[in-house]
């Protein structure tokens, strides 16, 4: 009864949330309590208990297919502001689609993006960015050719002498450039690439070019930052250091995460909650520690 409460409310399931509790219990499964399940094929009625925060990020119905696949079949997501979030689903269910949605790059052919209350299900990749939200990549996408500071200098907005009619006018953007710097330099101590300020993007090592493009989000004043798989070929140490660095970002500085990662076993420790995708649609979020132990995770993600 008591994890019966917590769930989705549902109109036209062959199956619905109590039925399957019943289930679960009658076969004598573990439900976790505090997560939101959903099944495969359903999209939500009325959410209705426990009360659904208005999150920074809300995704509705969202669908994309590429031929005749529909990589993401109606996700339906709310994102609170301030937190570290992750999605997690097996190689292939959609996770960066769904980045790749959400940050501009491309458009879904049905449902809506709402980020910080503003519709921006239409817009493309740097009106995303402009209004805050801001994405790394699964391939690091560094100015190969700039150095470490460059790369930092070229991702902040607030450069006016960037301006044709400014440009001339070296009084009118010195000042914006000094703050620039300042705050490469600041952002550059953050993610532990002070020492290499002046290193080609290029001669950075895999882990540091993940720095980089966490330190090229954080130049751009993001609220929240979506990142793909930040630690994928990283070190065990160095992965550690990151999602610290990251934890210490979101705290500090009140920015929301949403991360992709496979590596469960670092990400984990530092996330507060986790959604899954699979069949195009997200199958279980919740609370991190419970979420692994769903039956339906431990089958799809991990295989046992
Ligand atoms: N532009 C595209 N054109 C055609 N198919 C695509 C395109 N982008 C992605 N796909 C397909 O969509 C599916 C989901 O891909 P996606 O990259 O989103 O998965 P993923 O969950 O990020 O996987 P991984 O964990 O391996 O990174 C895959 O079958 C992929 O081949
Ligand atoms: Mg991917």
């Amino acid at each position: 009864m008591l994890w019966a409460g917590i769930y989705v409310i549902r109109m036209g399931s062959s199956m619905c949330k109590h039925v399957q509790g019943g289930l679960n219990s009658a076969l004598g499964r573990h439900i976790p309590t505090n997560l939101r399940h959903y099944s495969t094929n359903r999209k939500p009625l009325i959410l209705s208990f426990p009360p659904i925060i208005m999150g920074i990020l809300s995704l509705s119905g969202i669908k994309k297919h590429f031929g005749g696949f529909w990589v993401l079949d109606g996700i339906d997501m709310d994102i609170e502001a301030g937190k570290m979030h992750q999605l997690i689903g097996s190689n292939g269910s959609g996770k960066t689609t769904l980045i790749n949605v959400v940050s501009g790059l491309i458009k879904p052919d049905e449902g809506k993006v709402v980020f910080d209350g503003v519709d921006i299900t239409q817009k493309g990749p740097y009106e995303t960015f402009k209004t805050g939200l801001v994405r790394t990549w699964q391939i690091p996408q560094a100015f190969k050719n700039l150095t470490t500071m460059e790369n930092f200098l070229v991702s902040s907005e607030n450069n006016s002498g960037e301006s044709y009619l400014y440009a001339p006018l070296k009084p009118k953007w010195k000042g914006d450039e000094e703050k620039i710097m300042d705050k490469a330099i600041e952002v550059m101590k953050m993610v532990n690439l002070l020492e290499k300020r002046d290193i080609l993007s290029q001669n950075l090592s895999g882990g540091q070019q993940k720095l980089l493009e966490l330190g090229r989000a954080l130049m751009s004043d993001a609220k929240m930052i979506l990142m793909d798989e930040p630690i994928a070929g990283v070190n065990p140490t160095l992965a550690h250091e990151i999602f610290e660095m990251i934890r210490d970002i979101c705290v500090k500085q009140k920015i929301t995460f949403l991360i992709v990662e496979h590596r469960l076993d670092i990400s984990l420790q530092y996330v507060e909650h986790v959604l899954m995708t699979a069949n195009g649609k997200i199958l279980v979020e919740g609370d991190p520690q419970e979420v692994i132990k769903h039956p339906n995770v431990v089958e799809s993600y991990l295989g046992e």
